[in-house]
């Protein structure tokens, strides 16, 4: 499959706060072939790009800031969003283009923005939806660096963002709602903890309330789940992780599934019922229709506050992503069996992975993560600091690290890093203790990574042993008369 027609790039349509879904708007529905394809052949195909000029096989890399108008009206002609072509790397670039359409495609949606970090996606999501003055519902567990934004620097916009208590009981989100409520947030697989929440009962309180509601997918990628399926509007991912894979490019998405009807709400939105800023004619609503918040986030959210994704990123993006199912296949085998491996250890008193019949919300994890519930766990040591310092200094395999969905397996403690900021009172209510332990689980061999564990634990215990790679230093060298 070259550069076949139901996938062609989406660069109809200009830059510009009233063009945004031009890019990664799903085309393929208009042109569908009789064949639905698989995920692992969308995730090489579906940004297949035919590259006209030298006809290469690989997405290239547009490494320029602008582009070349041809005379005087076509710079006009590409101002005015009609027609096709491109302006400006900040508000749209061929690479990025097809990343952008790879992933509107894996996810179900119906366009996405890329952005330079996962912060950036869940900063121009929300601002593409509410403004000062508005409150927010969010689900209690989500990544520190979110809650900081939320709780900080949203606060100084003048967004509220509360947080509720019971997420998995639809009444407590709707008890909640208050007569400026613009939008739910959650996270599909929360980190340390992987606490889940239902996301279909949520995306249904959410439309009851009339608000959209917003989830980074991050820890579960789209060949876990994909949230659009289960009623959620618009879908986040710091890229960075599993997405990219490698630990190489920071980056993050905005996937919107089209179908949150604003001009039901035009009155609770009213951004989108006016004309984009400085033009007249019709409304974002009049304009896109359902996409009139992604039109609004990419147009005049993305491209103005300007976190653009450099397109050497989303190359390396894209170079992730077409072996994402192989990888997270490999990814979820190995933390299910790291997971019932420490579950033996006497050291052990919990671990927090939602694949394991011990874990609270097992039952969601098997009906909404069937292939698997993800890589990004914690466990907890009943010998607490000393007993986390020891384990996470006498690993060999897995690395200190703040990261996560790495093909590496990388190891941190949350409660002196990510989480210190807490206080302790915050830390013990989210169930974060002294000797709770983070692991990403990386794609090495099953029996390495528990290998490695292993011989922490024993050197917990107080046992003396050598290094585990001893030697292993001569099997990586080149073989001598090559
Ligand atoms: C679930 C989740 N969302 C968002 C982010 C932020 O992503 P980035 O580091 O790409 O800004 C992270 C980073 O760890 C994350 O784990």
């Amino acid at each position: 499959m070259t550069s076949n027609t139901t996938y062609l790039p989406a660069t109809d349509g200009l830059p510009g706060e009233d063009t945004a879904p031009q890019s990664g708007v799903d085309e393929a529905s208009a042109t569908a072939s009789p064949r639905v394809l698989g995920f692992s052949t969308r995730q090489v195909h579906a940004a297949d790009t035919p590259d006209l000029t030298h006809g290469a096989r690989i997405n290239p890399v547009y490494l320029s800031a602008g582009f070349l108008f041809e005379d005087f009206d076509e710079a006009e002609q590409r101002f005015s969003g009609e027609g096709g072509g491109y302006v400006y790397s900040r508000i749209n670039n061929p690479t990025n283009i097809a990343v952008e359409k790879l992933l509107a495609d894996l996810e179900g949606g119906a366009g996405a923005t890329l952005v330079a970090s996962g912060q950036a996606a869940s900063t121009v999501a929300v601002l593409g939806i509410v403004k000062a003055g508005d409150h927010v519902l969010s689900a209690p567990s989500i990544y520190e660096g979110t809650r900081a934004l939320f709780r900080h620097n949203f606060a100084r916009l003048g967004i509220e963002v509360e947080f509720v208590e019971h997420p998995n009981d639809p009444q407590d989100w709707l008890r909640r709602v208050r007569p400026n409520t613009r939008l739910f947030f959650g996270e599909v697989i929360p980190n340390p903890k992987n606490d889940l929440i239902d996301l279909a009962a949520i995306a249904d309180a959410a439309h009851e309330a009339r608000v959209p509601f917003v989830v980074d997918s991050t820890l579960a990628t789209p060949y876990l789940i994909r949230p659009i399926e289960h009623g959620v509007d618009v879908v986040i991912h710091s890229t960075s992780k599993f997405l990219a894979g490698h630990g190489n490019a920071i980056g993050g998405v905005v996937i919107d599934a089209g179908r949150f009807d604003w001009a039901a709400e035009a009155e609770r939105y009213p951004h989108l019922a006016a004309p984009a800023a400085g033009q007249e004619g019709p409304s974002l609503i009049e304009k896109f229709g359902k996409l009139a918040g992604f039109a609004y986030t990419r147009g005049a959210i993305a491209s103005r506050f300007g976190p653009s994704l450099s397109p050497f990123n989303a190359f390396l993006l894209q170079q992730g992503i077409e072996t994402l199912s192989l990888r997270i296949e490999r990814h979820v085998a190995s933390a299910l069996a790291i997971a019932r491996w420490l579950e033996l250890q006497p050291e052990v008193s919990s671990v927090d992975y939602s694949g394991l019949p011990s874990h609270p919300q097992h039952e969601l994890a098997l009906r909404y993560f069937p292939r698997g519930q993800g890589s990004v766990f914690a466990f907890t040591l009943r010998g607490g600091r000393e007993a986390a310092r020891t384990v996470i200094d006498a690993v060999e395999i897995f690395s200190r690290m703040t990261h996560v969905g790495d093909v590496r397996s990388l190891i941190l403690h949350p409660p002196t890093t990510t989480h210190s900021k807490l206080s302790a009172a915050e830390r013990e209510r989210a169930g974060i203790f002294d000797g709770l332990v983070r692991l990403s689980v990386g794609i090495e061999d099953a029996d390495d990574l528990i290998a490695d564990l292993d011989r922490a634990f024993r050197i917990l215990r107080g046992e003396d042993l050598p290094s585990l790679l001893a030697g292993t230093a001569a099997a990586y060298t080149p073989a001598e008369g090559l």
